[in-house]
């Protein structure tokens, strides 16, 4: 299943960067168990937009770098340019908006959430929603969601989520960041040029969905060390080492920041 997979991402990742009919009878995304189909590509400005918003989420500081503090891309939690199951996946997100959200109190469009992420995840500012990055972004998830149904969304790609057995042990959580991250990561956190920080001040912020002990160890024990089969930590594990680094300072997200979204001229459109 595993090659099955890599050989879904390598296929995706070739039919976009070529900019070619993928050839395949799929004319829709599809997402049947965990292996994800790309749709065929379209030509001109529209693939050239779709594109855009994959190179986003995969280099997010070289092409949306005005938005982006935390030294990662969106693509260290959404895998794969966010066609990896159960590793942020963003295969079929498009039809699960507009929704309503708890955390606002109102019913947001998929930009209002894309805005969130860059601001908590990101650290950073929310793009302008008629901002080039802002349609890019959703252009590629709608470009991934395509034959999704509508208030369905793709559930089975979600993150795997499972309760604590016991109360998580950070001390614990120390041993096995020593043993099974810290090579990548590093001592202090930071990660490197090569691998994105899990605390400190160039990771996400205080109000990041990461930052959830619970999502960190569904994204951990799936996807955690990197490299290595799924569910290789145990679900003690996997709590263990969420809360040891969700122990270290990191930044505060500042509620009280102005955020503008600035009108364009007509031309832009
Ligand atoms: C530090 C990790 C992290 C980073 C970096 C990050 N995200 Fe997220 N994002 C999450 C988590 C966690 C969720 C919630 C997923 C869940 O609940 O299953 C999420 C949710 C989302 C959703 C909604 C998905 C859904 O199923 O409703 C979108 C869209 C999204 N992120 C886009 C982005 C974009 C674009 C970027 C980069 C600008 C980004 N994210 C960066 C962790 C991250
Ligand atoms: C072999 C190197 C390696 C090891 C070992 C490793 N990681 Fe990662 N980690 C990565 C990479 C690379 C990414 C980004 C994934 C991507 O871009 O596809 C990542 C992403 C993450 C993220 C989401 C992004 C962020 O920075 O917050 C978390 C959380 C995480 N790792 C936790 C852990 C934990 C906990 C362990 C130990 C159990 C661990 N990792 C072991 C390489 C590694």
């Amino acid at each position: 299943m595993f090659t099955a997979i890599i050989f879904a991402i390598a296929f995706v990742a070739a039919s976009l960067a070529n900019d070619v009919k993928a050839p395949t009878q799929a004319t829709t995304a599809s997402a049947a168990g965990d292996v994800f189909v790309a749709p065929p590509m379209p030509k001109g400005a529209e693939g050239d937009l779709i594109i855009l918003g994959k190179q986003i989420i995969e280099n997010t500081h070289k092409y949306a770098g005005a938005y982006a503090v935390a030294s990662m891309s969106c693509e260290a939690c959404h895998n794969s340019a966010g066609t990896k199951a159960h590793a942020g996946s963003l295969v079929g997100v498009y039809a699960k908006f507009p929704q309503y959200n708890s955390r606002s109190k109102r019913f947001i469009a998929l930009q209002d959430r894309l805005a969130e992420c860059f601001l908590y995840s990101m650290n950073g500012t929310a793009p302008p929603f008629d901002s080039r990055e802002m349609i890019a972004l959703t252009a590629y998830i709608a470009y991934l969601s395509r034959g999704t149904v509508v208030g369905k969304g793709a559930p089975d790609q979600g993150l795997i989520a499972f309760k604590a057995p016991q109360a998580p042990s950070v001390p614990n959580g120390s041993h096995i960041y020593a043993t099974k991250c810290l090579a990548c990561h590093g001592a202090n956190g930071a990660g490197s040029a090569a691998f994105p920080p899990l605390w400190g001040s160039t990771s996400f912020n205080s109000g990041a969905g990461m930052h959830k002990l619970a999502t960190m160890a569904a994204f951990v024990r799936y996807n955690m060390p990197y490299g290595s089969t799924p569910n290789t930590l145990t679900e003690q594990q996997a709590y263990d080492v969420s809360a040891y680094v969700l122990s270290h300072w990191r930044p505060k997200f500042n509620g009280q920041r102005i955020i503008t979204f600035p009108p364009r001229k007509a031309s832009f459109y």
